[in-house]
């Protein structure tokens, strides 16, 4: 910890009013939250504060502008009690990027790493050992500065919430392929992890849900004939023995999860494409038979099979595979998140026991 992080703790845990068996994602918040303001141009002293709400002017710009961004990432726990992180790193580089095309400052390594060691320290009771049990990890920076006038803002606060979180099985998936609404554009905010691409998001997958779908995946805005990315989700297709996904670009988030896994998917000898994937060679491996699963792949999830597609009102159901490529590179992922297995890639950090 840094001299430089205040700690105010809770005087009594919520904890023992937690059913940790029955936890609807991203519901229940621990004990304490991580804060840090911006302003006068610097981050000032950041703080540890029993999780609880944040006051804030009417007119502040986060309100009007959605000048917000944010981040999604896993806390585990192994047997011995020592907890770990995934490639926490790529989530702080991230949300810098995305912050810099919503014209945010940057936050600083140490306050970012120092907060979210201290804070997992201090809240570490709520963090589950044992598969598909976590503590997701909800950065997210928000525009605080008042004022109705639609420039940037020139205050901030950094805040760090984190929820329990259950292994996440979501039953049968069945995707709508885009071809009329579009998730991004080209020069657009579709790379960040802004606030509003989600917003925006929300009215067309409300419609395909009421059609019976349970994401929508997105394709390019301009010809509707490339397959993105889902909601909160990049997205696999298995041709035959090959794995496709897109490359990743200003549209489309480029996912740890989706990286990790080509990387994973590769040392296995599985043949990995990463290239625009057209909606017609999808449609055709699924008419011919060689299209043997689609997946998507995201923190919360980590890997979420999808039964079948609908593309243009024609609807196609996709094989139950033994030996399923999103079963097994799953299982991978999900052991060496939680030190279960080795980790070839440097990809866990041990979050250091602290005395707080
Ligand atoms: C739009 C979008 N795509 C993909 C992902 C997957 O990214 P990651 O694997 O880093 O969680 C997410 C979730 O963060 C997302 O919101």
């Amino acid at each position: 910890m840094t001299d430089t992080l205040k700690v105010t703790k809770i005087a009594e845990s919520k904890i023992n009013q937690v059913d940790f068996s029955n936890l609807a994602f991203g519901t229940v918040f621990t004990d304490h939250m991580f804060v840090c303001e911006y302003k006068n141009g610097k981050w000032q002293t950041p703080e540890i504060l029993p999780y609880g709400p944040l006051q804030m002017d009417p007119s502040a710009k986060v309100f009007h502008y959605g000048q917000a961004v944010f981040e999604g990432m896993k806390a585990y726990k192994d047997d011995k009690g020592d907890v770990y992180m995934f490639r926490p790193e790529e989530n702080f580089n991230r949300i810098n990027k995305s912050g810099e095309r919503l014209a945010m400052p940057a936050f600083e390594k140490d306050y970012f790493f120092d907060g979210l060691n201290t804070l997992l320290n201090l809240d570490k009771d709520w963090i589950k050992p044992g598969e598909g049990n976590s503590l997701y990890i909800r950065p997210f920076v928000i525009a605080t500065e008042n004022g109705v006038s639609a420039s940037p803002s020139s205050e901030y606060k950094f805040v760090i919430i984190c929820a329990p979180a259950q292994a996440y099985y979501s039953g049968e998936v069945r995707v709508l392929f885009a071809d009329h609404y579009s998730r991004s554009a080209d020069g657009g905010v579709g790379f960040a992890k802004a606030a509003g691409n989600y917003a925006a998001q929300f009215y067309p997958t409300e419609l395909a849900k009421a059609k019976g779908y349970n994401q929508v995946v997105w394709t390019d805005a301009n010809t509707h004939e490339y397959l993105e990315e889902a909601g909160t989700m990049n997205v696999f297709f298995r041709v035959n023995d090959t794995l496709l996904t897109a490359p990743t670009n200003d549209r489309i988030l480029d996912g740890i999860t989706r990286k990790s896994l080509i990387e994973l998917a590769k040392s296995q000898g599985i043949n990995v494409e990463v290239r625009p994937v057209k909606v017609a060679e999808i449609v055709e491996a699924a008419e011919n038979g060689s299209l043997k699963e689609m997946f998507g792949a995201g923190t919360a999830a980590v890997i979420s099979p999808i039964s079948g597609f609908t593309h243009k009102e024609k609807a196609f159901d996709l094989p139950t595979m033994e030996d399923a490529y999103a079963t097994k590179l799953k299982k991978q992922l999900t052991e060496l998140q939680a030190n279960r297995s080795e980790d070839p890639f440097g990809w866990r950090y041990e979050v250091p026991a602290i005395e707080v």
